[in-house]
């Protein structure tokens, strides 16, 4: 078992990765949390998978099981069901010891951890990634949201969950699409700090490595979230790729995934960057060609203007400008803070030369 704590202030929550972990997930969460209900949010393209294995290692264990089931896809990151959500909790009668469990990819983490948060003023939570991406990046800090009309993740709470279980097996279903999507948060996270995580996707076999992977993202994830839980600093890194990349989301009516609009958002940055003279060339084709290596797209047909209008509403936006992160080498960015006007300028300079009309 390999296990990273993410050590906060006022908590501290272990992420804990092993092969088949999700048979014995009930004793695991029996040694932090008192047997109790938990309901097991879950969509429809993961229950039939993962549910009744879950389902049984926790009734062993002495909980009691509620599952929930939503359907796939962004759709379900709504107030709607939230609302069915926290419904159902309220019908069960789920009190304060009681608890959730997002079992799924990032769609159901956000959703589980806002409706935990904000039923009866919060109950414990858990998660269980059965993505790549969600096992990366979106399990771990506590992000939680649900999406409004006027953009992605802008109504939600920071809420940390008791405890991160990731079975790396459950990956072994994904599609090659949905595997593209995680390994653009897992590329994030190799420009942002690790050379030798990006080395793996521009050099070697990352489906041999997926063990590595995710705990080697974990690792730079748990140091970022200590630093700064609730972006203000430092956590801002975590946005490379992701104005752009949210931009492009919105834009698509969410046809385009998370994964594939943050790798476009990414490869914008960088050609950006580059153009500032802040990336060498090189180093911008390396990020380029290991994006494209991994199935992701690095071009959009978007406009600039309507990317501009949509960068607007990001909740990265404060008054009126906006942080950007722009890579300067592999494992090294610096956060950029500059006028909403500027963001037309620097999506232009990310569209590339071969791209313009
Ligand atoms: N996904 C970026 C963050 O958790 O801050």
């Amino acid at each position: 078992m390999k296990t990273v704590t993410v050590a906060l202030t006022d908590t501290a929550y272990p992420v804990m990765m092993e092969q088949g972990l999700r048979h014995r997930c009930g004793t695991l969460l029996a040694e932090r949390i008192a047997p109790c209900k938990i309901a097991v949010i879950t969509d429809e393209n993961v229950a039939p998978l993962y549910l009744a294995d879950v389902e049984a290692s926790l009734k062993q264990a002495g909980f009691t099981v509620l599952p929930i089931v939503v359907a796939p896809g962004e759709g379900s990151k709504s107030f709607g069901t939230l609302a069915k959500v926290v419904e159902a909790l309220a019908a069960e009668k789920f009190t304060r010891t009681d608890c959730a469990l997002a079992l799924g990819g990032g769609v159901i983490g956000d959703l589980t951890g806002f409706a935990a948060g904000c039923y009866l003023r919060g109950i414990s939570f858990v998660q269980m990634p059965t993505t790549l991406l969600a096992a990366v990046d979106a399990s771990v800090g506590g992000k939680t949201a649900v999406n409004l009309d006027a953009g992605k993740n802008l109504a939600g709470l920071f809420y940390q969950p008791k405890m991160v279980l990731c079975d790396p097996e459950c990956l072994q279903t994904l599609s090659a699409h949905c595997i593209a999507d995680g390994a653009a948060e897992a590329i994030k996270t190799g420009i942002l700090g690790d050379a030798q995580l990006f080395d793996i996707y521009e050099n070697g076999d990352p489906a041999a490595s997926y063990a590595e992977i995710i705990a080697r993202c974990v690792a730079y994830k748990a140091k970022i979230v200590a630093a700064d839980p609730t972006e203000h600093s430092v956590r801002k890194l975590l946005n490379l790729g992701h104005t752009i990349g949210h931009a492009i989301e919105r834009a698509s009516d969410f046809a385009i995934s998370h994964g594939h609009a943050v790798g476009i958002g990414m490869a914008y940055v960088t050609r950006a960057a580059a153009k500032r003279g802040l990336l060498s060339t090189d180093t911008a084709k390396r990020i380029l060609a290991t994006l494209e290596r991994n199935a992701l797209p690095i071009h959009t047909a978007f406009d600039i203007d309507t990317l501009d209008a949509l960068t607007k509403v990001d909740k990265k936006a404060a008054g009126a400008s906006i942080t950007v992160i722009l890579p300067e080498g592999i494992g090294n960015c610096r956060m950029e803070k500059i006028a909403l006007d500027e963001m037309r300028q620097l999506i232009a300079d990310g569209v590339g030369e071969e791209h313009r009309p």
